[in-house]
């Protein structure tokens, strides 16, 4: 029996997370996500999916200095990015800029360098935004010691403080997208460090896959929809035809989740909260009704319903992050995620090398 892409297969165990796609749960080492996004911060779940437990108020001080202490590029760093085509997406910068950032390959992946990965990757993507952008040539704004690690990300891309619901906003967002199973950036990250490579490499395996529009590509993707829908006359006619026509509309559809992602409905409720009265919020939840609905009546029996990039676009876009940088946000988060991952496989490693059914000739010579 062939199992494309791998559906349904249970290749290893884990204690980092768990799913249930029928009921809609996701657990994080036990927890359930909505108690951790109210009751948590970044560093504290960051903590938990590292070390198996939330952290005591010692246990926090020390993650939460190291992160901060970890935010300042190398200057090699610096000079790498600089060097790069201006061209360059930020998500092959951030891959091309992490693959130097510490010097030893160690033998075993230790929590040392997932703190490290994680302190670094918003300084990265601020640094490349900022050499875009050319609004600060060629130096971030001052690191920041006494900011948290997300109040510290949008600081360094915007240049300014950003308020108290900006911040829960990014924070939800990012405590939802930290980990989420084997999702196919963690898959290549696992499927890397079982070759015994070092923590890195496996990264950059991770932050390849996720750069498609099938995975961590999807929340631009998103933004177009909306926009299309919004032009056209009639917004039910265009996603018809685009499902007919065999498009998959981006926000939509899950390997695991066949009723509505958690992570989708928790930003919907965080949207909620704090826009009201925004009219292009009110579209988008429109939009997903809609959707919904033809996706059942074209796909009948295929549960279709909104994954976690649907308002992962909105929650960027209320925050005015540019599309160019949801996918890179993204991985700064899910950086915890991977980085257990490797951890965890390198503990009870099994190298994974499964096979396929060869279709091809057989010659008689
Ligand atoms: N729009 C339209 N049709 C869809 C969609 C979609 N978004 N998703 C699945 N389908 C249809 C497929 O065409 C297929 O139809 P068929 O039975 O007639 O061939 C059926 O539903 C099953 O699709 P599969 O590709 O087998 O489902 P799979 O579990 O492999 O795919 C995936 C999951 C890749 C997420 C898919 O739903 C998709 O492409 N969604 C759009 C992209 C997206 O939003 N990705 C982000 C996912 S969340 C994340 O990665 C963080």
């Amino acid at each position: 029996m062939i199992h494309k892409g791998l559906k349904g297969v249970v290749c290893t165990e884990t204690s980092i997370s768990f799913i249930d796609g029928q009921q809609g749960t996701l657990l994080f080492r036990g927890y359930p996500i909505d108690y951790l996004t109210r009751h948590h911060s970044f560093e504290e779940v960051a903590h938990l999916l590292w070390y198996g437990h939330l952290p005591t108020a010692d246990e926090l001080t020390q993650i939460t200095a190291k992160l901060r202490e970890r935010r300042a590029l190398p200057k090699h760093v610096k000079a790498i990015i600089e060097q790069l085509p201006a061209q360059l997406d930020v998500l092959s910068v951030l891959r091309t800029a992490l693959s130097s950032c510490i010097a030893h390959n160690q033998e075993q992946p230790t929590i040392e360098d997932a703190i490290t990965l994680t302190a670094m990757t918003p300084a990265i993507i601020a640094y490349q935004e900022a050499l875009h952008q050319r609004k600060i040539t060629p130096t971030l704004p001052e690191i920041r010691n006494d900011l948290t690690h997300v109040e510290h990300y949008l600081y360094m891309l915007t240049g300014s403080l950003p308020e108290p619901s900006q911040v829960k906003a990014l924070e939800t967002y990012m405590i939802l997208t930290m980990e989420h199973g084997l999702n196919a950036s963690t898959f290549s990250a696992r499927v890397t460090a079982s070759t015994e490579a070092d923590m890195i490499s496996a990264i950059c395996s991770a932050l390849g896959t996720m750069k498609g529009p099938l995975h961590g590509g999807a929340p631009t993707g998103v933004l177009t929809l909306l926009d299309e829908a919004a032009a056209v006359d009639n917004a039910r006619d265009y996603i018809y035809q685009k499902v007919q026509k065999g498009e998959r509309l981006m926000g939509f559809g899950h390997r695991v989740y066949k009723v509505m992602d958690p992570r989708a409905e928790a930003l919907k409720e965080q949207l909620q909260q704090n826009n009201k009265d925004n009219s292009w919020l009110h579209f988008a939840m429109d939009l997903e009704a809609l959707a919904i609905e033809v996706l059942e009546e074209v796909k009948p029996g295929r549960s279709l319903y909104t994954n976690v990039e649907f308002y992962a676009a909105a929650i960027m876009r209320e925050l005015g992050l540019a599309s160019h940088l949801f996918t890179p946000t993204f991985s700064a988060s899910r950086m915890v995620g991977w980085t257990a991952h490797v951890i965890e496989q390198r503990a009870d490693n099994v190298i994974f090398r499964p096979r396929a059914e060869y279709i091809g000739p057989l010659y008689e010579v």
